[in-house]
């Protein structure tokens, strides 16, 4: 039996009887994933100062406590509801909002749920073995607040699935739990998610850069006329907020790091040498996460998108901005390769929604690499970390299947198999990175030479506090 009580929840669970049946099934098998594929190591004999979600609002949302990892307390929230809401976008521009499933709309809502809902997990086992190479009792703890969160934003996409979905949607929360991350016969549905996180920088870069991509869709669904789906994706951004801030500021960390290196080396570029994480690597893993997250958003012209803005389903980000929320003629100039040469021809732009996406979360990372580079001009370096070209490294859309350098230009087959070792990520810069984690710092206040400290701690307590606490 579960209880209500256990699960924070503002859907009135305990009165939800169809729901409380679902979730009765469904729970245990979470728990035996989360034990299974959750942070490896961290199960048992730990408690981990962590923020649970009690309430949606100011005060509930950021409740401290120390908990086992297991008994993390798994809610269930909707923002709270705007009092007429009306259809933002799309043909039915100005209607109400919808409260049940449309049936003609289940099929295309169910895939956008669950397409959300399979990254969610799909981080966790990604992320499963960093515990055991971590910085810091600080970011050890940050790892986890990020997994159990991810953890709840498969709740959120459960509880819609067995909400509103039936049959269906309970078979999809179960499958949810069996594809796994890099799993040769079962894999997660989106590529970026079955790639290793096997390193710390791996994995400020990931929640830097993917987790944006998360914040992109849940931006563009936070609009949908499907109202639990806009209320659910809501309240998911606010947490999500955090996973950026540890990805932010965990490279932004090393970063600073190098630059007294470098300076005590006398400047000379080879931090490897004093155990530092040089430049060209931590630029690397930025082109690959960067390149990898933009695939995500999907191919440049497409004609789910299309479908998916005009039957109102799924937004742009901040749709509010917008003038124009029919789209019904207006064109998006898109930058094709033809004959190996750029052209920009013109396309509807319901068709480049995916594009529209794409650009919103190319601005927002560009604003991050920028407060990184006020890093290194503080330190009078003047090397800067920069974003690639988008057509750069990639494997869905119109560019896959072409090279082209960061900058943008088209590179031959053989040039990208001579040169991709400066710009990607290489076997020996894995190896290096491994070498310099493969003692983990579980010290209160104790940093890994490669990092700095953070400025201040979570929720006001000191940077030397023991925000994970191993138990006799
Ligand atoms: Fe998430
Ligand atoms: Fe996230």
């Amino acid at each position: 039996m579960i209880s209500a009580e256990k699960i924070p929840n503002n859907v009135e669970l305990s009165s939800n009887k169809r729901l409380m049946r679902a979730l009765e099934h469904w729970q245990p098998k979470y728990l035996q994933w989360w034990r299974d594929m959750g942070p490896q190591g961290f199960q048992d004999y730990h408690q981990v100062y962590v923020r649970t979600a009690t309430s949606v609002d100011p005060e509930g949302w950021a409740h401290f406590e120390f908990v086992r990892l297991p008994e993390y307390r798994w809610g269930i929230f909707l923002a709270e509801p705007r009092p007429d809401r009306r259809i933002g976008f799309g043909d039915l521009f100005g209607r109400p909002v919808w409260q049940e499933v449309p049936g003609e709309f289940r099929n295309q809502l169910r895939r956008l749920i669950v397409t959300q809902g399979d990254t969610e997990p799909a981080s966790v086992e990604q992320q499963r073995w960093l515990g055991q190479r971590c910085p810091s009792l600080y970011d050890l703890r940050n790892l986890f607040q990020v997994n159990v969160e991810e953890g709840r934003h498969l709740w959120a996409m459960v509880y819609l699935l067995h909400s509103y979905f039936g049959r269906d949607g309970r078979d999809e929360a179960e499958e949810l739990l069996e594809r796994q991350s890099g799993n040769r016969d079962k894999p997660r549905i989106l590529a970026a998610f079955n790639q290793p996180i096997e390193n710390w920088l791996d994995f400020f870069m990931f929640t830097m850069f993917t987790d944006r991509d998360g914040k992109s869709q849940l931006m563009s669904l936070s609009e949908s006329s499907l109202d639990p789906l806009s209320r659910t994706t809501r309240f998911m951004l606010t947490e999500e907020a955090h996973h950026m801030f540890v990805g932010e500021t965990g490279v932004a960390r090393i970063l600073e790091r190098t630059c007294e290196l470098m300076r005590e080396a006398g400047f000379s570029e080879d931090v490897r040498r004093v155990g530092g994480i040089d430049i060209p690597t931590i630029q690397k893993h930025l082109n690959q996460w960067f390149s990898l997250s933009l695939d995500l958003h999907g191919g440049e012209v497409s004609s789910n998108a299309a479908s998916y803005f005009a039957n109102g389903l799924k937004g742009r980000a901040k749709e509010e901005t917008f003038d124009d929320h029919l789209v019904k003629e207006a064109v998006y100039h898109l930058e094709f390769i033809e004959d190996g040469r750029p052209v920009t021809r013109d396309v509807l732009m319901r068709n480049a929604m995916n594009e529209v996406l794409r650009d919103w979360y190319v601005g927002d990372c560009s604003a991050g690499v920028e407060r990184w580079n006020r890093i290194l001009e503080q330190h009078e370096i003047p090397v800067r970390l920069r974003l690639p070209d988008r057509k750069f490294n990639r494997h869905i859309g119109m560019y896959a299947g072409l090279h082209f350098d960061p900058e943008g230009r088209p590179v031959a087959a053989d040039e990208w198999e001579r040169r991709k070792s400066e710009w990607l990520p290489t076997p020996g810069d894995s190896a290096y990175l491994l070498s310099l984690m493969a003692q983990p710092v579980y010290e209160r206040g104790k940093f890994a030479n490669y990092i700095a400290p953070p400025r201040r701690g979570i929720n006001q307590q000191p940077i030397d506090f023991e925000y994970v606490r191993t138990e006799a």
